[in-house]
């Protein structure tokens, strides 16, 4: 369930949070511009770095972004359930949206993460909210609902059978501010086991695409946190094949502790896991007592791509935008509105220019 004081406290802590200005690398472009491309770094490193496409390919910048600096593609919308099935008929998809990007990143040639399979956070967006209807008029809706959940599993993956290198089969499982599982429709019928039966049935139909659980951590190392690693580490006991961790890594109140960051990455890593930072972004206005919010947000960049790569479980990193000019904050309730700060949360400027933070993921990454 939503749990409003743990978003007041969140809220607070923006405003509490006390930030170092003593950083010592200067991302000016002049001094740390490098030949080699964000693009090409992740080539030699075996890792991917990646953007998003939205629908209908609306920004444009995509066609400069890929694959000159990034060499993995991500729907920011196309592949989700509600986007895909708009009517009453579950087995009717438009796939239009979905296969243009798709056709993009094979014309590109850069790989695609696959989001999202089943994700329960938004009736008609997340998934078709016919669903909702055909659960509470039926006699046994954990029978349909298992058949509804498999049919779309088999459906995407079979369709999209080699443009995809991982899957995010179940996206935010956990409450946004709370400590459970979010009670979703999902959940209500079938409990957890919505979960690992959706790894199940997209193991039954992949092929060679790796299966995460994607998740969004405020805090790496809290009440949550720890619950997630319990989960994870029943479903490794049980063999459900996840593959992959999908931190979604939105930086959107505070910087994030890097100890407690670490602490989780030697956490899932140790129960076996590979982990990828699937939707990063750091907003600007996160650093509001930095006498150089350029500097520092470009600082941060930095140091998680820096503890990420100290990792041989590091598959890579996914920014959830190209440029600051076409970013989801801006239309995003409290964050739309000035008061916390800038938003500008990406590696291009409205113009499409690098800014320092192109070069602090890039330092990041190379720095061993
Ligand atoms: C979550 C979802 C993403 C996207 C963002 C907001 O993180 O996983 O697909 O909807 O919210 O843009």
């Amino acid at each position: 369930m939503f749990n409003y004081n743990s978003l007041k406290s969140q809220i607070k802590m923006f405003f509490a949070t006390p930030e170092s200005n003593n950083y010592s690398i200067d991302f000016s472009q002049s001094k740390y511009a490098v030949e080699e491309s964000l693009s090409d770094v992740a080539k030699k490193k075996n890792i991917y770095i990646g953007t998003i496409a939205d629908n209908n390919l609306e920004n444009k910048n995509i066609y400069k972004a890929v694959p000159e600096h990034f060499n993995s593609v991500t729907c920011e919308n196309a592949m989700k359930w509600g986007k895909l099935v708009k009517g009453d008929d579950l087995t009717e998809y438009d796939f239009s949206a979905a296969d243009e990007i798709a056709d993009l990143a094979n014309e590109k040639n850069v790989s695609m993460r696959g989001h999202t399979l089943i994700w329960g956070r938004v009736p008609g967006a997340s998934y078709p909210k016919i669903i909702d209807d055909i659960i509470k008029d039926c006699d046994d809706p954990a029978g349909e609902l298992n058949k509804i959940l498999e049919h779309h599993i088999r459906t995407m993956i079979q369709r999209y059978s080699g443009n995809i290198r991982v899957w995010d089969v179940v996206n935010e499982p956990l409450e946004v501010f709370g400590e459970d599982f979010a009670d979703y429709t999902f959940y209500k019928v079938l409990g957890k086991d919505y979960i690992k039966k959706s790894f199940i049935w997209a193991d039954k139909y992949r092929t060679t695409e790796k299966l995460a659980l994607n998740e969004q951590f405020f805090n790496y190392r809290d009440k949550r946190a720890v619950k997630f690693i319990e989960f994870l580490k029943e479903c490794k006991a049980e063999n459900v094949p996840i593959d992959v961790i999908g931190l979604q890594h939105h930086i959107m109140f505070n910087e994030p502790k890097y100890d407690g960051m670490k602490w989780f990455l030697d956490e899932i890593t140790s129960i076996g896991y590979r982990f990828e930072l699937t939707e990063a972004d750091v907003r600007k206005g996160v650093f509001k007592k930095s006498k150089d919010k350029t500097l520092a947000q470009a600082k941060c960049y930095y140091n998680i791509a820096k503890l990420c790569s100290e990792y041989d479980e590091f598959d890579g990193i996914t920014i959830w935008g190209i440029d600051d000019a076409h970013n989801w904050y801006d239309n995003l309730s409290p964050f739309d509105k000035g008061f916390m700060g800038v938003n500008a949360p990406f590696l291009f400027d409205e113009n499409f220019c690098k800014k320092p933070c192109y070069y602090g993921l890039l330092h990041g990454i190379i720095s061993e």
